[in-house]
């Protein structure tokens, strides 16, 4: 049997804007998807025991079967001459916006590695994850299954029409503790993404502005991070989500939120990942702050992960 896991991860600086080679900045959380394969006799079969948003899995299911066919295409094999089991677990819950299917991802490339004794170094997983992912995005970025396979705080700018992307590994002084709170909305990536492409496209002045003004926030969120100025990344984040509000990737359940945890004291707060649903960030440095916001967010019926930014190792 193989085994593997990936990386769940939120993205701080830059979601959607980093589809358009904008630099972004996304952090590895210390959850993780893991995943098993086992040789079978006769078709792929996938048992997804991950916990988290209800229905999710359900969702998902298509895509997910089209991302495993696209990965072991990746990886040479014939998705219709392959025969195997996969299961799907670990302590990452199945929220939108968290990178869970990025992680799940790198998890399967993994263990079918592993059970077919291919040597794939880190660089080719993310390859593989990569192909997966167009299943669930369309038109990613890759920042999604870079955090997955690497982890760490990562500076991250696709290079448009070229091969390969900017990847940075950032050094932060110590990992800080973040709420991550989710809608329970299960959100589409793949069309939040489209939404922005047509709006951008109707749009050129407005959305050219926006993205400029998301481009020097990503550069003073780095230089503030590496300052651990969190009082600066917070106010920094707070702008962020004011520009993906312009650009209608928002919504009022992500608002509410995210303007729930900065009455609580979080440092600054956002929505996280393709949105329309999905999950928001709060920075809350010191568990204390953490666990004000997360219980406010609880309180009010929704769930929470209580985690951390920074972290290599799961
Ligand atoms: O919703 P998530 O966690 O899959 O994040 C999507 C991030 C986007 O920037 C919206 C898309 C991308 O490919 O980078």
């Amino acid at each position: 049997m193989g085994r593997g896991s990936g990386f769940g991860k939120t993205i701080l600086f830059g979601e959607h804007f980093v589809v358009y080679g904008v630099p972004g900045i996304a952090s590895a959380v210390d959850s993780a998807a893991d995943a098993t394969v086992k040789k079978a006799v006769k078709g792929i079969t996938v048992t997804d025991e991950r916990t988290g948003a209800k229905g999710y899995a359900e969702k998902k299911k298509l895509q997910q079967l089209e991302s495993i066919e696209r990965m072991l295409k990746a990886m040479n094999m014939d998705p219709k001459k392959v025969a195997i089991d996969i299961w799907l677990g670990g302590n990452l819950p199945g929220f939108s916006g968290l990178g869970a299917s990025a992680a799940s991802s790198v998890a399967i490339a993994r263990a079918i590695a592993e059970e077919f004794d291919l040597d794939l170094r880190d660089e080719k997983i993310n390859d593989v994850a990569y192909e997966a992912e167009k299943a669930y995005a369309g038109n990613p970025s890759g920042i999604d299954n870079t955090a997955a396979t690497f982890g760490g705080l990562i500076w991250f700018k696709k290079n448009v029409g070229e091969d390969s992307n900017t990847i940075e590994q950032l050094s932060i002084r110590k990992p800080v503790e973040i709420v991550i709170g989710n809608t329970g909305i299960v959100a589409d990536t793949k069309a939040m993404v489209a939404g922005v492409g047509e709006r951008k496209k109707q749009n050129p002045e407005k959305y050219d502005s926006i993205f400029k003004q998301a481009e020097n926030l990503a550069h003073k969120g780095r230089k503030a991070l590496e300052e651990f100025d969190l009082q600066k990344v917070g106010e920094l984040m707070n702008e962020n989500h004011r520009l993906l509000q312009e650009i209608e990737v928002s919504c009022k359940e992500l608002d509410y939120l995210v303007e729930l945890a900065r009455d609580q004291g979080a440092f600054g707060a956002k929505m996280t990942g393709g949105g329309g649903g999905g999950c928001m960030l709060a920075l809350t440095h010191g568990k204390d702050i953490q666990e004000t916001v997360a219980s406010a967010i609880e309180n009010e019926g929704y769930k929470v992960l209580r985690t951390k930014i920074g972290v290599r190792k799961v």
